[in-house]
């Protein structure tokens, strides 16, 4: 359902609230010149992160170091653990393009993303047990059954955080995201955490693979649709993987041994772009985010767009309009008060109300958070979550542009995936429009951009797999 236009519904807006409604449109709208700023910046924080002396961008080499052939075949087990569920996906490559997948979900609960390491490994490793107890058949027979156990069980494991890595098998936390805190991970490598917690349980499973869910996303995109070239996650956090080449990536001299022309695909991390704040029109309400955070200073970009921070950014705006008495006047906000009680989907729901009264976004407030609304509050609530949106999907089209710029692409398909690309209203249009603007494009029909996000394949299921079978065969094969 489209909300319909409400061109002139302001008529009944008070002048005072109007004049609220105009500072928050300055606030929080990025003009062209500054998206065009914001990636010429960017194209150079990208550069950074390559060289050996880094920036703030981390630029992770992956070691995945080719896109499929499509003619891959086999069965492969995934496990997800991205920002809020855990999943466990088992995938069968068909050999053409195409593929079965069998999963299971298990939710992540809250008090597990600032538990400790060892609930957080043994609940994985619980998960992954149930998976395999449930799916896969005892073969009657002793010696089948003993020759079944001896079997390992190859796995891609999507763990979607900054992890450097000296392989493929392994990643060692840089520092949490997206709102986690498990202390004694940081600084390690995850790989024999989850393999040791694993083997506590009897479960006879190898981390063949450490990937990020940017990573798996291209290259589960590429292997149904070869002209994508990147992977881009919106989602509770934001990120993308592209592919670069030895030669580009000097921090990687003296490390491999290889002609510069091999293929590496890299995990940007971009959600760290702009830690130092040179560039992106940061607000107060920002600032009041990142500083309460469990790592301030970290992931300034994906702190201004990312699901887990959209509907924070209107709660800390609403709170304060209230202070200076704009709005919900004599009413308590005390459960607007809760950090983080509104989430992505609510202020989804808050812009796509498509009544003229917005009656939704009425009984939100009432039942949510006891509030009564007047008309006109409604008005300026959801123009605010408008306002948020677009400057969430306009912000991460620089990202894109970006690595494009980078790598002399002018032409290509983004896959990309996560509940804000795919559920956000408009975020999918917003970003094309920003990046029709930075690139100056005459063509009017979005369907023709020669650079074009599309919904993904399922990279944290099927990418992991195929990613899991192209080390295999690499390995076979005696490659790095
Ligand atoms: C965060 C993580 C990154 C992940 C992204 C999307 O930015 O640090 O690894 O790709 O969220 O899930």
């Amino acid at each position: 359902k489209k909300p319909p236009s409400r061109k002139g519904s302001m008529i009944d807006v008070p002048r005072d609230l109007l004049e609220q409604i105009a500072q928050l449109e300055k606030l929080l709208t990025v003009d062209t010149a500054k998206l065009n700023e914001i990636v010429d910046h960017f194209v150079k924080e990208l550069e950074k992160g390559l060289s050996k002396e880094g920036g703030s961008i981390p630029m992770i080499p992956t070691w995945v170091m080719n896109m499929p052939e499509g003619t891959e075949t086999g069965k492969y087990l995934a496990l997800d653990m991205g920002g809020t569920n855990l999943r466990v996906v088992e995938v069968e490559l068909l050999g053409h393009r195409d593929f079965d997948v069998k999963q299971s979900k298990y939710r992540l609960p809250d008090e597990m993303k600032t538990g400790t390491a060892d609930q957080l490994w043994d609940y994985i490793a619980d998960c992954l047990k149930a998976f395999i107890d449930e799916n896969h058949e005892i073969p009657e027979d002793e010696e089948e059954k003993e020759k079944k156990k001896q079997e390992t069980i190859h796995l891609g494991f999507t763990f979607s955080y900054p992890c450097s890595q000296s392989a493929i098998h392994n990643g060692f936390l840089q520092r949490w995201t997206k709102g986690f805190d498990i202390e004694g991970v940081e600084g390690h490598d995850v790989q024999p955490m989850l393999e040791a917690a694993l083997k506590r349980k009897d479960v006879p499973i190898k981390v063949t693979a450490l990937i990020n869910d940017t990573t798996g996303t291209m290259v589960a995109s590429n292997y149904t649709d070869p002209e994508t070239q990147m992977g881009v996650i919106f989602g509770t956090g934001c990120n993308a993987a592209y592919f670069d080449t030895i030669g580009n990536i000097p921090k990687l001299e003296g490390l491999v041994d290889l002609p510069p022309e091999t293929p590496m695909a890299i995990n940007c991390e971009w959600g760290a772009f702009d830690n130092e704040h040179v560039v992106l029109p940061r607000t107060a309400y920002d600032v009041q985010i990142d500083n309460d955070s469990p790592r301030p200073n970290q992931q300034a970009f994906e702190k201004m767009i990312a699901g887990l921070y959209l509907g924070e950014i209107q709660r800390l705006i609403m709170l304060d309009l209230h202070e200076q008495g704009c709005i919900f006047e004599k009413q308590s906000v005390d459960k607007l008060k809760v950090p983080y009680s509104i989430d992505a989907s609510l202020l989804s729901q808050i812009e796509e109300d498509p009544f003229e009264n917005l009656s939704e976004v009425e009984s939100i407030f009432l039942e949510r958070f006891m509030i009564t609304t007047t008309g006109p509050e409604r008005k300026l609530v959801r123009r605010l979550a408008e306002l948020i949106g677009t400057r969430a999907a306009r912000l991460s089209a620089c990202g894109v542009a970006a690595i494009c710029k980078k790598k002399n692409i002018t032409r290509c398909h983004c896959g990309a995936d996560g509940s804000v690309f795919n559920k956000y209203p408009n975020f999918q249009e917003r970003g094309a429009q920003a990046l029709k603007e930075i690139f100056g494009w005459t063509e009017t029909n979005p369907k023709n951009y020669p650079i074009r996000l599309l919904p993904a394949e399922d990279g944290s299921g099927v990418g992991a797999a195929l990613i899991a079978a192209l080390t295999l065969k690499r390995m076979k094969e005696g490659l790095p």
